[in-house]
């Protein structure tokens, strides 16, 4: 049977706000934190209380559908098959949570024969939600939870004024994060294409714009589909850092390609990711620049 898409939306914004208020009551002073690959990549127990509400709540809702997130994920077993399949990251942008930085979310996603149909990214710490379903276009809430409450929250269509054309990178601004993994073949990826961006004019192009970090990945694909941000790349993140963004940024406009030069086509397992927003013209002319300068 077909999903029930509004349906699923519907689930994943009362969830979200759930975990919002798990998220705010924790006393970042007393946050503690555990770490996996190495000791920046930190997992807190908010982050597992969390997914553990989520995983009740979303099979009881939906218990047919599959279930893959961040902190139960197991390397070389999960996988993402073609059935419905939540993808959650119950904190993304854990380190500026433990921080008390206010730019983390919690991340839901829906795929649908592995295509983002669903995605409620919400930051509880700005009362602000974002919303995509696929067909049926995506949202800003502010004051997120005041509309939840029938308040003054407010609800805006993305992207924000418009889809105003792109120019090229010169008068871009972009997004590229470091991530946890500070060394191997990865790290390699992730510092040279730093120092190509940072250094683009070597390259016989323009100047980049601007180059931001700001930590959650989720976030930064939703500053895309506002059309805050015009370039987000990352190598290195997973499933459940994109899955719900993406579905945000596509019903936006914007177009998820491969992080890798020359990829228009991209999974959302890939790992490596390019994401540019919403606009009448120049979309496929940047990524090709961008590409162009980060390639060899
Ligand atoms: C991380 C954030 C960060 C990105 C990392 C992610 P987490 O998610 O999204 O911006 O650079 O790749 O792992 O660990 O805070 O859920």
């Amino acid at each position: 049977a077909a999903v029930d898409l509004q349906a699923v939306h519907d689930t994943l914004v009362s969830v979200a706000f759930e975990a919002g208020r798990m998220i705010l009551a924790a006393n970042p002073s007393s946050i503690s934190t555990d770490t996996k690959m190495n000791a920046v990549d930190i997992v807190t127990e908010t982050d597992q209380a969390v997914e553990r509400m989520v995983t009740a709540r979303l099979r009881a809702a939906h218990p047919s559908f599959a279930f893959v997130g961040e902190e139960t994920y197991q390397p070389g077993v999960t996988r993402i098959t073609s059935s419905p399949t939540f993808i959650v990251d119950p904190i993304d942008g854990t380190t500026n949570f433990v921080h008390g930085f206010p730019n983390a979310c919690i991340s839901l996603g829906l795929v649908v024969d592995r295509v983002p149909s669903v995605g409620v990214v919400y930051n509880p710490f700005q009362d602000l939600l974002f919303t995509g379903v696929r067909g049926a276009g995506s949202y800003m809430h502010r004051n997120a939870s005041l509309e939840d409450g029938k308040g003054k929250g407010e609800r805006v269509k993305l992207p924000l004024g418009g889809d105003r054309p792109l120019g090229d990178l010169s008068s871009a601004l972009v997004s590229i994060e470091w991530g946890s993994q500070r060394d191997g073949e990865n790290f390699e990826v992730k510092a040279r294409t730093f120092r190509k961006l940072a250094a683009a004019k070597e390259s016989g192009g323009g100047m980049i714009g601007g180059m931001r970090s700001l930590g959650s990945a989720a976030l930064n694909l939703c500053a895309c589909a506002a059309g805050q941000l015009d370039m987000y790349w990352e190598g290195g993140c997973y499933a459940w850092d994109v899955a719900a963004g993406w579905c945000i940024l596509s019903e936006a406009g914007g177009q998820m390609v491969s992080g890798n030069p020359g990829g228009w086509e991209t999974e959302v397992d890939s790992r490596v990711y390019l994401a540019v927003r919403g606009a009448s013209a120049g979309q496929k002319e940047l990524v090709e620049e961008f590409w162009g300068v980060i390639g060899d």
